[in-house]
């Protein structure tokens, strides 16, 4: 049989925020897990009425739903469809899953046991797949813009202009008609090229790390004149597959950012690595950007902000930006050169 220490034990194991309250809304008991999601302390809570914890413009309605559940109580969620918050001590809200058992805890009177589970993390996902799903989309459209006016339209051109060259009746003429034509499919090839290295690293597996990132900054002075002072080293050999692709990404989307935000035309990449961590170190003397609250979820322009953050979490690293208007911006990423999530598929 378990004793009732045994029980506080239980109590307090629960992951879930545990909260007792007697039939007038009084809370009469609580975990560990309580104190700790509402900044309470155990004797604050004990005693005060439960709407103490809920948002004062939903106060009034919390209280009806309360004594009309006290009149026909059965275990089931609260406010199922609804999304709820709960009122922290320093005033600020979380959102929470709440679900309620009825329970006779006391000789004569009637309990509801209230488990309230903190749901921002799982919110925080959902909106970030939200986001890449979007961007995702965004990347497609985005993808088949540049393959209809730069490709497409250069093939038509093409075509036309090799039927014409069939016409031509002078020699020197033709030949130099031919020449540009040349050039042009060189160019083109080159455009396909530099296209398909964006969406794939190929080279990845053959040259490694800073051989594919190489040809991403060659290509990334090539078409917008904007020079990527890298400093690489023998960095790359020891990253396992996973950490490889996740530095690469962020290192991709970061001078991107660069060339594309800060306005100038230069940036530095410096690669480190110590005790078994490789450190990419992006940084440009821009016109940098007020940085969005660390805990605020991130807004729809900055997808690509949070995508590095998520890829370096997810192979056990992370990324820290230092920026502010007019300073610059850097961008740190640092990740375990044998990430925690292993091989690739
Ligand atoms: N290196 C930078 N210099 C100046 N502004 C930047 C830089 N990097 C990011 N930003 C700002 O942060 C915003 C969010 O970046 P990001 O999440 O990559 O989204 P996107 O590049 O799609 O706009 C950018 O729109 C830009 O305003
Ligand atoms: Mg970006």
């Amino acid at each position: 049989m378990l004793k009732r220490k045994d029980y506080t034990a239980v109590f307090d194991a629960s992951p879930d925020a545990m909260l007792v309250v007697d039939a007038d809304g009084i809370v009469r008991d609580l975990n560990r897990q309580a104190v700790a999601m509402f900044g309470w302390s155990r004797d604050e809570l004990e005693g005060t009425e439960v709407e103490r914890l809920v948002p004062v413009a939903s106060r009034g309605r919390h209280r009806q739903h309360r004594r009309r559940y006290g009149e026909a109580p059965e275990p089931r969620p609260m406010g199922e469809g609804l999304e709820l918050e709960a009122l922290r001590k320093d005033g600020t809200t979380i959102p929470v899953e709440i679900s309620l058992s009825p329970s006779q805890l006391g000789p004569d009177r009637e309990h509801v046991i209230c488990a309230i589970r903190d749901i921002s993390a799982w919110k925080r996902m959902r909106r970030l797949s939200g986001m890449m799903i979007a961007a995702a989309e965004q990347e497609r459209k985005h993808l088949s813009r540049e393959l209809h006016d730069e490709f497409l339209q250069n093939l038509v051109a093409l075509k036309i202009r090799v039927k014409l060259l069939a016409d031509e009746k002078d020699d020197r003429e033709r030949e130099n008609a031919r020449a540009r034509i040349a050039d042009d499919i060189r160019g083109t090839i080159l455009g396909v090229k530099r296209m398909i290295r964006g969406l794939l690293p190929p080279e990845l597996d053959r040259g490694g790390l800073s051989s594919a990132l190489g040809s991403v900054f060659r290509d990334i002075e090539d078409v917008y004149g904007f020079t990527v002072h890298a400093s690489m080293g023998r960095v790359g050999g020891e990253l396992d597959e996973v950490a490889t692709l996740a530095l690469y990404r962020i290192v991709q989307e970061a001078v991107s950012n660069a060339v594309r935000h800060a306005g100038v035309n230069e940036a530095t990449v410096i690669f480190e690595s110590s005790n078994g961590t490789v450190t990419a170190t992006i940084r440009d003397e821009g016109c940098g950007f007020e940085l969005p609250h660390a805990d605020r979820l991130p807004g729809d322009a900055c997808v690509g902000l949070a995508g590095m953050r998520e890829r370096a979490a997810l192979v056990g690293g992370k990324v820290v930006v230092q920026t502010s208007p007019g300073g610059g911006t850097m961008v740190r990423a640092s990740v375990p050169a044998q990430s925690a999530s292993g091989q690739l598929g």
